[in-house]
């Protein structure tokens, strides 16, 4: 039994995309739009979302610039959407950003950003988009998250709990919004290339493509799955290991990344 209603007919589909202008979302905007649904990409890049949507028809598509830091202009964004579609079926916020932070190094200010664009933002899509959702008793809504959130790791002081928080507040939304038919998924990607992970110093194992990444997001979807998480020859040892004790999980991963 699926715990969400599958998504079987895309070009039925009105998708409002939040971190769209590059990554992940990039490549899940092209994969939606050339699969015939109608597709708004969000991020604070103007010039970059208009790139992403600049191959398709403009009517199946716009690019909604905002900042998810900023509660008002994602509101605006949403009513100039609903005023433009008469809605729309399915959001999804992958707006991110990374920093590695440990505690020697650590800066205050750069925290607040990450907590303010990755937890933060997420509030304040939801405080724009869950009333329109339950009103219509359809649809759902998706959070990108990551398996970084699954355990404590090295060098990840903040944006390992901003993923964390996303995780458990993916289940408290799904548990609500059950009632009320609109869908929660949680996306949990392991490595991607993207420019969020270009800079990163150490090994990344089984990293992919984000085309590939939006087709694993696509397939989740279409099997009406809570978690999506991929590629799953990394997820499931991220998975194995978040089930151990901490006495076997933190002496463990000290000697993995020694
Ligand atoms: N790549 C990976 O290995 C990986 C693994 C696990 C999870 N993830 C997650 O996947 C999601 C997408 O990441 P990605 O890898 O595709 O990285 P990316 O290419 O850097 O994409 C991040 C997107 O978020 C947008 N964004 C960042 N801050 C924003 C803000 N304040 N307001 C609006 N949009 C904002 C960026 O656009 P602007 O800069 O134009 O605003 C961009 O479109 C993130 O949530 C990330 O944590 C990625």
């Amino acid at each position: 039994m699926s715990m969400n209603n599958a998504i079987r007919d895309w070009r039925a589909q009105r998708v409002w995309l939040l971190g769209a202008s590059t990554g992940i979302g990039a490549a899940l905007a092209t994969a939606l739009l050339t699969r015939g649904a109608r597709v708004a990409v969000s991020a604070r890049r103007a010039q970059l979302l208009e790139q992403v949507i600049a191959p398709f028809d403009a009517r199946q598509c716009c690019a909604l610039p905002l900042d998810v830091r900023d509660a008002d202009s994602v509101a605006r964004a949403e009513q100039a959407l609903s005023a433009s579609w008469g809605g729309y079926d399915l959001v999804v916020v992958l707006a991110g950003d990374y920093q590695s932070h440990i505690l020697a190094e650590f800066n205050l200010a750069s925290a607040r950003h990450i907590l303010d664009t990755n937890l933060g933002g997420v509030y304040n899509v939801l405080a724009a988009v869950v009333p329109r959702l339950r009103a219509a008793r359809a649809g759902g809504l998706v959070l990108v998250s990551s398996v970084a959130g699954y355990r404590g790791l090295p060098r990840s002081l903040v944006y390992g709990p901003s993923k964390a928080a996303l995780n458990n507040l993916a289940e408290a939304l799904y548990l609500e919004l059950k009632d009320d038919n609109v869908a929660v998924s949680l996306v949990n990607p392991g490595f991607v290339r993207t420019p969020l992970t270009a800079h990163n110093p150490f090994p990344m194992p089984a990293i992919i493509e984000a085309p590939a990444a939006a087709e694993a997001i696509i397939a989740g979807l279409e099997r009406g799955a809570f978690e999506i998480h991929f590629p799953r020859r990394f997820t499931w040892v991220m998975k194995a290991l978040a089930l151990l004790p901490a006495a076997l999980y933190l002496p463990l991963m000290r000697w993995l990344t020694r």
